[in-house]
């Protein structure tokens, strides 16, 4: 009998690829990913072939032969495919945004950026409480794929946190770069929004994660966030912007810049940035200003390497690190970039969360709030700025 923890994967795209090199790096649970499906066949069966897994043509096929759903899909599948996988007695493990808003069905001149956002708000939180109702129904977990959680810098400021019952009084964060490769990025009703939700959710629940640790060091509770202030702007879509074609900027109808300013329910604050104008490279940091330490977490560029390159070609077949756009002159060639990013520790955890009947450390609550957080921005943000309660589900903290 096979005792592996079986897997299988919804959407073949750029996670997956990342998601499934982590399985091949997890120890001490036998793990084996059976399988993949999607809605790109071919996509689907290149993925499947190179990594010799089988390729299910539909979700429910691959159902009965996995004990885990790893939900790789655009945003607006994400309840869908995970309440499926919950009936159905799975393990969901969900990529970020963790559900959201996505217009209504079948409505083709849905403009995300024009909806009203009070609608929108309430309609993601309810979509994050159908999921994690299905999860508590069904007794599986949830494990929710937020990697900035797991990325070792972020890990090592929780160890310095909690062993010295630091107080964070003000966070401050970014993830930026210049476009995803994703065609599903743009697209409002595929991922439920832009820079917000699609890259300051990384930094945001990184900072919302770190705050529930020391609340649990200091009081037994997480520190959960109280109200958000938000500003979006669409700048490549401006008519004055000048293209000069080093930007993606095929955009339909989401923001590409965003900042967040959070108030959390003690009071200490968090600011958030994000956007697709970023050169150089991915750029993920985050800052934590604490009472008793100062941390800064240079997830990219890290300058475990500085490279200089006077030919571009020489590092044609080289990976330097994500977005980076030219690798003449000086770069910061990532060492192991996956593991910087947490992307095989999140796998780790879950596995083992899953094996060991405990909850991973990015489970219901961090899923839950980003989505109340997020969400919350957008109204912030279509009132210029108004500050805006954020919809916590009271079942969970
Ligand atoms: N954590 C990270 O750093 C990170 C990085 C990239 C993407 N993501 C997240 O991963 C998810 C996927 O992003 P991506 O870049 O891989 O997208 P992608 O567009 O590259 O791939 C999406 C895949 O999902 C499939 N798909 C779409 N709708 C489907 C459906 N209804 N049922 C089954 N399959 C479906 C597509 O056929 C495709 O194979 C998104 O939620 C994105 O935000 C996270």
């Amino acid at each position: 009998m096979d005792k592996a923890i079986r897997v299988g994967i919804v959407g073949s795209g750029n996670a997956a690829v990342f998601h499934y090199a982590a399985y091949l790096r997890v120890t001490g649970v036998p793990v084996r990913v059976v399988g993949i499906t999607a809605l790109d066949m071919d996509q689907c069966r290149d993925f499947a072939g190179r990594r010799n897994i089988r390729q299910f043509d539909t979700l429910s096929e691959m159902l009965p032969e996995v004990d885990v759903i790893d939900n790789c899909t655009p945003g607006y599948a994400h309840e869908p495919v995970s309440i499926a996988a919950f009936e159905a007695g799975k393990h969901v493990i969900v990529e970020k945004p963790f559900t959201g808003y996505y217009g209504p069905a079948g409505d083709d001149t849905f403009q995300g950026n024009l909806h009203p956002k009070t609608i929108m708000m309430e309609e993601a939180v309810a979509s994050a409480r159908r999921v994690i109702a299905a999860a508590l129904k069904s007794n599986k977990r949830l494990c929710y794929a937020e990697n900035w959680i797991y990325a070792p810098a972020v890990q090592k400021e929780a160890e310095i946190l909690s062993k010295g019952k630091g107080q964070i009084l003000w966070a401050l964060g970014d993830q930026s770069h210049s476009g995803s490769p994703s065609p599903a990025y743009g697209i409002w009703k595929l991922s439920g929004g832009g820079s917000v939700v699609g890259k300051s959710c990384h930094p945001l629940t990184a900072i919302l994660y770190l705050k529930q640790v020391e609340g649990m060091t200091l009081y037994g509770n997480p520190i959960r966030p109280r109200s958000v202030s938000a500003r979006t702007h669409e700048i490549t879509r401006n008519p004055r912007f000048m293209d000069k074609g080093f930007l993606r900027t095929d955009y339909r109808d989401i923001e590409d810049y965003c900042q967040i300013h959070l108030l959390f329910e003690d009071g200490m604050v968090a600011d958030v940035f994000a956007s697709e104008l970023v050169m150089g490279g991915v750029h993920n940091w985050l800052e934590i200003f604490a009472n008793n330490h100062r941390t800064r977490c240079n997830m990219s560029p890290s300058n475990a390497i500085e490279h200089y390159n006077p030919k571009e070609e020489q590092l044609a077949d080289v990976y330097v690190m994500e977005k980076i756009g030219t690798k003449q002159g000086w770069s910061n060639p990532a060492p192991d970039e996956n593991f910087m990013f947490g992307y095989p520790q999140e796998i780790q955890d879950f596995m083992e969360s899953i094996a060991g009947e405990r909850e991973p450390k990015s489970g219901m609550l961090a899923a839950s709030d980003s989505v109340s957080v997020l969400y919350a921005a957008y109204l912030s943000a279509e009132r210029k700025g108004e500050e805006v309660k954020v919809p916590l589900d009271p079942e969970l903290g």
